[in-house]
């Protein structure tokens, strides 16, 4: 079986197919908003028909069924490496409806777009940042479009937020600490990759080095006030343990017994029972069309 690696700065994780897609879903679930909100803002700026979208780096297909219905003339092609995570993409597809011009393929960037039909959209959403060369694969997407056609990037923004900063336990400004520890472990994540380039994170620029005239950028918020519904605290349950994961010692020892306790599903001052939680998080779509 294949594993999704999430590497730690003091250790790895990982998360088999089936942890990683139920974090991709719940978190999309989060990003709800955004998705919806990001494919208008995409029809209104595509001036040519859109009869063919790609999603490149898809997961488990959230933001391409929210595309196939923001453009339902087109047909839509969700690329990932993993394979139990198209599945969920393809089986999302067909609960909604969508299955008849739904595609997916097995792939990796930046290589596995080449013999792909040309498209309109080119999206890709918090995927490049996995691709060890990243200009490399804004090129690859760049080439994949039609005349016309859109690449719209999901990079940046700023991380999301879940909890007040004083929250009656620990130190406040947890969640500050925990942002700039996981600074740390994506340089990690990132050096670790295969062909790693040094790139500055200037996603325009890339766009336009890849020969696209910038059409835009636009940050949309997912902002879901508290207090949430179980179900979404459930779901920032689930992104906590995966940042507790992920950071593992790189916190100090009484934030970590305060994550614990935010963690612990009998504590009253857990997530899964507060009713401050939120989840707040700016995505930033940096687009660049093909003359
Ligand atoms: C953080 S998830 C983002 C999923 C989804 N696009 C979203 O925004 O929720 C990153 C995705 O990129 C995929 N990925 C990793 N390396 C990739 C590569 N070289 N080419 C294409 N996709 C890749 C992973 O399998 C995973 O599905």
């Amino acid at each position: 079986m294949h594993n999704h690696k999430a590497h730690g700065p003091h250790g790895h994780h990982d998360y088999s197919h089936e942890v990683m897609g139920d974090i991709l879903e719940q978190e999309g679930a989060l990003h709800r908003g955004f998705n919806a909100d990001a494919a208008a803002w995409l029809s209104g700026l595509i001036t040519v028909p859109v009869a063919r979208v790609l999603d490149a780096g898809s997961g488990p297909g959230l933001a391409a069924c929210v595309l196939a219905e923001a453009f339902p003339d087109a047909e839509v092609t969700a690329l990932d490496p993993q394979d139990g995570l198209l599945a969920r993409a393809a089986a999302r597809a067909e609960r909604l409806g969508l299955g008849g011009r739904f595609r997916t393929h097995r792939a990796e960037l930046p290589g596995g777009v080449d013999g792909l039909d040309p498209v309109d959209l080119a999206w890709s959403s918090r995927a490049l940042h996995h691709v060890g060369d990243q200009q490399a694969a804004v090129d690859a997407l760049a080439a994949t479009l039609r005349p016309g056609g859109v690449l719209a990037v999901v990079e940046g923004g700023l991380p999301p937020r879940c909890l007040p900063r004083d929250l009656g336990l620990g130190t406040p400004g947890l969640e500050a600490r925990m942002d700039a520890a996981a600074q740390d472990w994506f340089s990690d994540m990132r050096t670790d990759l295969p062909e790693t380039a040094a790139a500055v994170e200037d996603w325009t620029g890339m766009i336009t080095k890849a020969g696209l005239t910038p059409a835009g950028t636009k940050t949309f918020l997912a902002d879901l006030p508290a207090p949430l519904s179980a179900e979404d605290r459930r779901f920032v349950h689930t992104r906590l343990t995966m940042t507790r994961d992920q950071l593992a010692d790189a916190l100090l020892p009484e934030d970590k017994a305060t994550l614990e306790t935010l963690l612990d599903p009998d504590s009253p001052h857990g997530v899964l029972h507060r009713r401050d939680v939120f989840f707040l998080h700016a995505l930033t779509v940096h687009t660049g069309r093909k003359e």
